[in-house]
């Protein structure tokens, strides 16, 4: 069995190696959890983000997309609840001086509890095999009614504390479960106190301004920049209910914890869709984008990495909400969350500013503030998940007739940064002219690489680690019968074709709407 956390540090040490993520400012040491993207990383972010925008926008009629500014007016803020309410209970550890979250410890108590409930059931299904019926287990098992009973009153207790703001409850939670500090196991907490994870700065210099009147805010989320263009949109897209408004665009929180690479950063990236419905038709809505959200996350990874997670706790503007969570190596954790915002943004944004922000609906005849159902996925975590999932190990036949270990990174040749690498044999002139000709036809279609350097082995090894799907190699045959080998990075065939035939094969296999089908 792996240790996940060699498995986490590799994954850290192979996107910094190979060009995916660096950390930002390191010739200073580093800026904390804030990142930049490499020459690789910045190519299968792009394409994440392509997948994303043609799977909502292009795929849907009725979906059209924005790209609304960082700098908004700071009333928004206000109007969005932001500035009251968008804060995180911290609390410190006095022995390993450590800040974490209150309410993440304890729905990690309460993940606890829900694993065991999980375990007894597993082993109870297998001692009784088909006759097993997991309703009535649960309903009177006596370790699984002790662990709910347990769950459902810590739940309570948490929930009703957040909701009240009661931060000497949370802190007593904490206390009363004897929950300890995940990294030293101590209990010496501080109480908890709250947090704005806003980050603001100031704009220009006005005569007579305070620094209140100047602050400006880095945006905490795309969808606000959305909401406040919803009649722009609607007005020119002349779109009718329901439809929807995406946007791509960076965020910025100043988080407590940000300890996991780029999952948790202080600067990142949304793929928002903000859909707007009648009153009443939001449950329907939110079902539907639950499970068309799940299938695009399945288009890439195994669904056994994936499961919802309902939450106990709602945003300030949610009636209903749940998280789609991956498998990380650090364990389950939310990629993208599902919100059922009801109308309260556009209530608000109608409220503070004075105009109105209703849609006429011709059916019925009347107007009013639409509801609405937002995704919101990190471009940042889909990236840590798809390096998660393709990373991998493997034995294969060397040259001598043994094996050898190989690093390879089985991306989906439609995200994969580079989609075919050209590759002469050896570095000789009429091997080289011939591939750089290939080269150079290709990359007008594909995210192609050329090289020669190093024996063609160590050449196959360093695109298998960056995911290249394809190589090309071009060798004393091609001169002769103009044809190539295309070598494929998952089965290591390779596969014999004229040269004229390449374009097409190489477009076919790794472009995005292998995915969109
Ligand atoms: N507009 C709703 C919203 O912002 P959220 O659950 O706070 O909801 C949505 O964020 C998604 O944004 C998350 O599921 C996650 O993928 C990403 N995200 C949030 N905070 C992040 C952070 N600090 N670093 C990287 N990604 C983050």
């Amino acid at each position: 069995m792996k240790n996940l956390g060699d498995v986490f540090k590799k994954l850290i040490s192979h996107c910094k190696e190979y060009g995916f993520i660096y950390p930002s400012s390191e010739v200073y040491d580093g800026l904390s959890a804030v990142y930049d993207y490499g020459p690789y990383g910045v190519e299968l972010k792009n394409n994440i983000k392509t997948y994303w925008w043609k799977a909502m926008v292009q795929m849907h009629e009725n979906i059209v997309g924005i790209d609304s500014a960082i700098f908004m007016h700071p009333k928004i803020w206000k109007a969005s609840g932001h500035v009251d309410a968008f804060n995180d209970p911290l609390i410190d550890n006095r022995d390993s001086k450590k800040r974490y979250r209150a309410d993440v410890l304890i729905e990690e108590y309460l993940g606890k509890i829900d694993d065991k409930i999980d375990k007894e059931i597993e082993k109870a299904a297998k001692r009784f095999g088909s006759a097993f019926d997991e309703g009535v287990f649960r309903s009177t098992n006596e370790r699984v009614l002790k662990y709910a009973e347990e769950r459902g009153r810590i739940a309570q207790r948490y929930v009703k504390a957040m909701e009240d703001n009661d931060l000497a409850e949370l802190k007593q939670i904490i206390v009363d479960c004897e929950i300890v500090d995940p990294e030293g196991g101590s209990r010496n907490w501080t109480d908890v106190r709250q947090f704005n994870l806003m980050f603001a700065t100031h704009f220009g210099a006005l005569a007579g301004a305070t620094e209140e009147d100047n602050r400006v805010y880095l945006r905490p989320e795309t969808a606000q920049g959305i909401f406040v263009n919803f009649l722009n949109v609607q007005r020119t897209t002349r779109q009718k209910l329901p439809f929807g408004i995406a946007q791509i665009g960076k965020a910025f929180r100043n988080e407590i914890v940000a300890r996991q690479f780029i999952f948790r950063m202080r600067e990142f990236e949304q793929m928002e869709m903000q859909f707007f419905v009648p009153p009443g038709s939001e449950m329907e809505w939110y079902n539907y984008w639950r499970e068309e959200r799940l299938k695009w996350h399945k288009a890439i990874f195994n669904s056994s990495q994936l499961r919802f997670h309902v939450h106990e706790k709602l945003a300030h503007y949610a009636n209903a909400a749940v998280d789609i969570e991956f498998e990380f190596p650090f364990g389950f954790k939310e990629i993208e969350g599902i919100h059922s915002r009801t109308n309260f943004d556009l209530g608000n944004h109608q409220e503070f500013s004075g105009k109105k922000m209703q849609y006429f609906d011709p059916d019925l005849g009347e107007s009013y503030v639409p509801f609405v159902v937002e995704t919101s996925v990190g471009a940042d975590r889909t990236f840590l998940a798809v390096m998660t999932s393709a990373l991998q190990e493997e034995e294969v036949p060397d040259a001598e007739g043994g094996t050898a270990l190989r690093t390879v990174l089985k991306l989906h040749p439609a995200l994969a940064p580079v989609k075919v690498a050209v590759l002469p044999l050896v570095a000789k002139d009429a091997l080289t002219d011939k591939a750089r000709q290939i080269f150079s036809e290709l990359k007008m279609s594909v995210q192609c690489q050329y090289d020669e350097k190093d024996s063609i082995g160590r050449r196959y090894r360093r695109q298998d680690a960056i995911g290249t799907p394809y190589c090309v190699t071009v060798d004393f045959d091609t001169l002769t019968d103009d044809t190539v080998t295309i070598r494929n990075r998952d089965t290591l065939q390779q596969e014999r074709v004229p040269i004229s035939a390449v374009e097409a094969i190489i477009t076919k296999a790794t472009g995005i709407n292998q995915l969109l089908r």
